[in-house]
């Protein structure tokens, strides 16, 4: 799991200085398939997964999630999600970040960035050995409340291992869903918030790119981690990152 998180964040690292106006979200996508198969000996999980037509999901502005790669280029001042999920030796590595292209967008943009960001780490900030998952969407949803952003309700965080997708489902927003985590489980939070309405659509001719309902624009990052006695281990977190690899969350 270490191993498929850091390629899984690397290929993130890498497609950085090539997300620039002017280029399509297919070119990035061949580009990353290249670095995922020919570089680092790895396996594109989202390629044919359901059908799933490319190597991995790239959502701009107000595609929620499951952008599917093809011709669209990007122009400065888009915000884009690229979500990247690699097996390594049987393992999966699921995270996602954002970039703004160009390095500037509008001021709402940037808040509704880093509120996403920071929800993603006030949800990581909760785990550890015996906290309940519904601290998770806590967390998070105290940080949307704050920014007045609200949180898509139609996708979710999810366990992952040998498996793409496993129990449990993580919810992002404030829930009942009781459950203790256990030192060793290995699970996604990966937040999608929306300026507007959390409410969304699926396109009805690929059956993946989720919009937000009111075409507003949608943020969402993505860590894979495990936890452990006193807090977590985030398997797929980047250099670019001001916050530890290891967390200690009892003294919270
Ligand atoms: N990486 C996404 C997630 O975080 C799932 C993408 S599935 C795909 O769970 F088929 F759209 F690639
Ligand atoms: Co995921
Ligand atoms: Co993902």
């Amino acid at each position: 799991m270490r191993v498929a998180g850091r390629l899984a964040a690397e290929v993130l690292n890498f497609i950085e200085p090539y997300v620039k106006p002017g280029v399509t979200t297919g070119e990035l996508d061949d580009l990353m398939l290249n670095h995922i198969e020919k570089e680092q000996h790895a396996i594109s999980a989202c390629l044919g997964y359901h059908g799933y037509p490319k190597a991995t999901c790239i959502s701009v502005n107000e595609v929620v999630c499951h952008g599917i790669p093809g011709h669209l280029k990007l122009r400065e001042g888009d915000i884009v999600n690229i979500d990247v999920t690699v097996i390594k030796d049987k393992y999966y590595g699921d995270t996602s970040k954002m970039y703004v292209v160009g390095g500037h967008t509008s001021e709402r943009n940037h808040q509704l960035i880093k509120c996403t960001q920071e929800a993603m780490y006030a949800g990581i900030r909760t785990v550890h050995s015996g906290s309940n998952l519904t601290e998770i969407g806590d967390a998070i949803q105290k940080v949307a409340d704050r920014y007045h952003f609200s949180i898509v309700r139609d996708y979710c965080g999810h366990g992952v291992g040998s498996e793409f997708h496993e129990a449990p489902q993580v919810l992002h927003y404030r829930n009942n869903f009781d459950l203790l985590l256990q030192s060793g489980m290995t699970f996604t939070i990966e937040p999608m918030i929306n300026a507007g309405t959390w409410k969304c659509k699926v396109n009805k001719k690929d059956g993946w790119t989720a919009t937000t309902a009111d075409h507003q624009p949608s943020a969402q990052f993505e860590h894979t981690l495990v936890v452990t006695d006193e807090g977590c281990e985030i398997l797929t977190l980047r250099d670019d990152e001001d916050f530890p690899r290891l967390l200690n969350n009892l003294k919270n």
